[in-house]
């Protein structure tokens, strides 16, 4: 008896042992596995995951995250794991190796409350009605050859800026808001593309103009929405977001229905006249595609397609120049170099046109130089991956977001010489282009997501920032603020104001 206890309690002892061996070797093994696979990062808090750490300005706050964890960082947002993305190289495996897997958009709050519940080409999750629709931007509406077709658009409009400043300013007698005005110009250049006319701001319902709505936009896009990250708080709307999101997008869409409106009844008299001959916009184009025969464009994609013509339209290329006369502002010598090429090239007695700038190389190496420090969407539009994908070793799930930091890679000291300074220069000679083939400048993303308006926000940019200063000599007073505002563009905190005095030596214009 005593010796069954005995044997009883030996092979129990053994059995426990073999176990406890066994659970600890798997879980090692386990573990391990978890450990080589997820990329490093911060500790996650309950609930919140990382969350607390993105701040005010994420860009920022990722950037001196990844100086601790490295160019592939995994974190945690309330329940969403998410991957930043801070080298060139990396940023190449994403946007170029993986491409496709990465290639989809986050199901978010401002997809569904402001992209007519993801509708349009930018928010949209990756699939057949993205395709569609980017085609539709990129063989049609945005090809190169209709781009040229607006290109006295362009110049009228920019013109039209020089005037207005000059006006608002009394002749030099006082400084103007320089944001306002490009702000306008981008309004217009973008609302002729579309519709073929200009809106005023009392077109607006809401009581607010153009610019208080696309800067409104970009602020709730640039915002982490803390129902995206935490659902079971989504319903409480802590930040006021959601309130605000809905509020502009009902601005937007009577908006978007009047233009619309507008086109069907000039289509009708068209039909009965028939003598109009004028170029034809993009609101044009869908109409004509929703009524061929096999296509399925619908009102609502038309509305969303002009939402996203009107936002990135207007506020990159203007957030683009205001930094780009900001940093000349502060660096006189810079902006000499600039105005002396510009000189030998067109000289004083004639406006700069498109077909000028082609010739201003230096010009041009200042858009890239600014690109490369104030990337006007410092974190791109949020990627997701469609499925799970093993990176350097890392494996990414499926559903994870990624952020590819421009703004952080554009500052990297291990990238770019000097990298904190202003010095056009270092693109002399270089063929390096922001166009995402290089992937240290990608201030328009790059692969399949990337920006299909790249033609367009350039060949804006570029005309405007040249007349801006070929036409004025600018003064400010006191220092020239460069402390970064909030939004998905990252604008100038307080917009530049600025003291114009004409130098063509033709008429001032009046
Ligand atoms: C200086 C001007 C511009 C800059 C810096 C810029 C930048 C960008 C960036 C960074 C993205 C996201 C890329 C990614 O997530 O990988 C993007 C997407 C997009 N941009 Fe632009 N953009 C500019 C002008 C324009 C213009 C003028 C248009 C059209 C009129 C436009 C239309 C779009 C659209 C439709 C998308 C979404 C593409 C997609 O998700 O498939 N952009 N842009
Ligand atoms: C935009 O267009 C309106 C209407 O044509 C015009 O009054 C205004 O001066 C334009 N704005 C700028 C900055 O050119």
């Amino acid at each position: 008896m005593e010796s069954l206890t005995c044997f009883l309690n030996e092979a129990l002892t053994i059995a426990f042992v073999i176990f406890f061996c066994l659970y600890f070797f798997l879980y090692k093994l386990k573990s391990k596995g978890i450990k080589l696979k997820s990329p490093p990062g911060p500790r996650p808090w309950p609930l919140l995951g990382n969350l607390h750490l993105l701040g005010n300005h994420p860009h920022q706050s990722l950037s001196a995250l990844a100086k601790i964890y490295g160019s592939i960082m995994f974190l945690r947002l309330g329940s969403v794991p998410t991957v930043v993305v801070s080298s060139p190289a990396m940023a190449k495996e994403f946007l170029k190796a993986h491409d496709l897997v990465f290639a989809s958009r986050p199901n978010c709050a401002v997809g569904k409350y402001i992209c007519y519940n993801h509708r349009d080409v930018a928010f949209v999750p990756y699939g057949a009605y993205w395709r569609q629709m980017r085609k539709l931007c990129t063989v049609e509406l945005l090809t190169v050859k209709r781009i040229e077709s607006f290109r006295f658009v362009r110049e009228e409009e920019v013109s039209a800026m020089i005037r207005c400043i000059w006006q608002e300013s009394g002749h030099g007698a006082q400084c103007v808001d320089v944001r306002k005005r490009l702000s306008s110009l981008t309004q217009n250049i973008t609302c002729r593309m579309f519709a073929s006319r200009t809106y005023s701001d009392n077109e607006l319902s809401g009581g607010h103009g153009f610019k208080e709505m696309a800067e409104e936009m970009t602020t709730v896009s640039g915002a982490f929405f803390i129902g995206d990250f935490i659902p079971s708080l989504d319903w409480l709307d802590l930040q006021g977001f959601r309130r605000r999101m809905l509020a502009v997008h009902k601005i937007f869409d009577r908006f978007a229905e009047k233009v619309i409106d507008e086109h069907v009844h000039r289509r009708l008299e068209k039909g009965e006249h028939n003598e109009e001959d004028r170029v034809k916009d993009i609101v044009d184009v869908m109409l004509d595609m929703a009524e061929t025969e096999g296509q399925t464009i619908s009102r609502v994609d038309i509305k969303a397609m002009i939402l996203d013509m009107l936002i990135a339209g207007m506020e990159t290329s203007v957030t683009l120049v205001e930094w780009a006369v900001s940093e000349l502002l502060r660096n006189p010598a810079t902006l000499a170099r600039v105005q002396q090429e510009m000189e030998c090239a067109v000289g004083r007695n004639r406006r700069i046109e498109e077909s000028d700038v082609k010739k201003l190389d230096y010009l041009r190496c200042v858009v890239k130089e600014t690109f490369r420090l104030h990337p006007p969407l410092p974190l791109l539009i949020p990627h997701e991956s469609m499925e799970g994908c093993s990176i350097e070793g890392y494996f990414i799930p499926p559903k994870t977001r990624v952020y590819v930091n421009v703004w952080a890679i554009g500052r990297d000291e291990n990238v770019w010489k000097d990298a904190h300074q202003f010095k056009p220069e270092r693109f002399i000679g270089s063929n390096k282009d922001v166009r995402g083939q290089d992937f240290d400048l990608l201030p328009f993303g790059g692969g399949r997501r990337g920006c299909p308006g790249i033609t367009m926000g350039l060949s804006v940019s570029e005309l405007a920032l040249a007349q801006l200063l070929h036409c004025f000599d600018w003064t400010v007073e006191g220092e020239v603020d460069m402390t970064e505002g909030f939004g998905i563009t990252v604008p100038i905190k307080n917009s530049l104001f600025a003291c114009p005095k004409w130098r063509l030596a033709t008429e001032y214009p009046v």
